[in-house]
């Protein structure tokens, strides 16, 4: 893991979307999607950068790791709506480029399969953007997820409900289950970049990445993989014992060697 740690969120937009933006500069490419308030700084930098400095999606996918059960893909909240509003619709993504799991799916684990069969019939994630729970979720693995799964259907804890409550016009409208890419499936994308900016993340980055591998942190498998970034801002960094070191390193690596 290569942790960075940097000045303000909205370094870690930029630095995110530097990564990106190489990754679709240099062609085809398949992109994993987290919606949450955490990648929004690196859209907004995103559309951006479309707008005044030529930078195309055209030739990209992007895979969503989520979605709610239970709401139809209209509705407001639903990460299918979501992703559309805050990025894929103010950039220039294909018509059908975009994928995303049927939170209204009858047959939830026959849809999960597909989804899976889908990402591997794209060539797999090129590179995967990954919020982290004040759990130590990814994706919406909660803790005890298997840190081999694969997607699949997940009840989430009142922890994950409240956090995402302020979504929704009330607490008890945040539904009770979720499609999930796995840690698995996860795992299986070549590059994965973990942000986490502000206090309230500080207990989970230090769990994920100084922790032991254990179920109880799904963040901490990260570390099972051999390319993952990890861009956290000063506050989202302050319960690392190792900032020194990390900060250390990061300063002294040639430019040339990227993320
Ligand atoms: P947030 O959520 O980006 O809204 O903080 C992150 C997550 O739950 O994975």
């Amino acid at each position: 893991m290569e942790i960075i740690i940097l000045p303000t969120p909205a370094d870690v937009a930029r630095t995110a979307a530097d990564a990106i933006e190489e990754q679709v500069r240099r062609g085809p490419c398949v992109l994993g999607l987290a919606t949450g308030s955490t990648p929004l700084g690196t859209y907004q930098e995103l559309i951006e950068r479309h707008r005044t400095g030529g930078l195309s999606f055209a030739q990209a996918h992007a895979f969503l790791l989520d979605e709610y059960v239970g709401l139809p893909s209209a509705h407001p909240q639903s990460y299918h709506s979501v992703i559309r509003d805050e990025f894929t619709a103010s950039v220039d993504f294909g018509a059908d480029a975009v994928h995303g799991l049927d939170g209204m799916a009858e047959d939830p684990q026959a849809e999960a399969e597909q989804y899976e069969a889908r990402i591997a019939g794209a060539g797999g994630v090129d590179l995967q953007i990954l919020g982290i729970g004040t759990d130590g979720h990814v994706g919406f693995n909660e803790p005890m997820s298997s840190l081999g799964s694969r997607t699949r259907i997940k009840t989430l804890t009142r922890q994950t409900r409240q956090d995402n409550a302020r979504f929704f016009d009330s607490p008890n409208d945040v539904p009770d289950h979720v499609l999930t890419q796995g840690l698995g499936t996860i795992r299986e994308a070549r590059h994965l970049l973990l942000l986490a900016m502000g206090e309230a993340k500080a207990e989970a980055i230090a769990a994920a990445v100084e922790g032991p591998v254990a179920a109880i942190c799904p963040a901490s498998a990260l570390q099972l993989h051999p390319h993952v970034s990890v861009l956290v801002d000063e506050a989202a960094a302050s319960l690392l014992a190792h900032r020194d070191y990390y900060t250390d390193t990061f300063g002294r690596k040639p430019a040339w060697q990227g993320l």
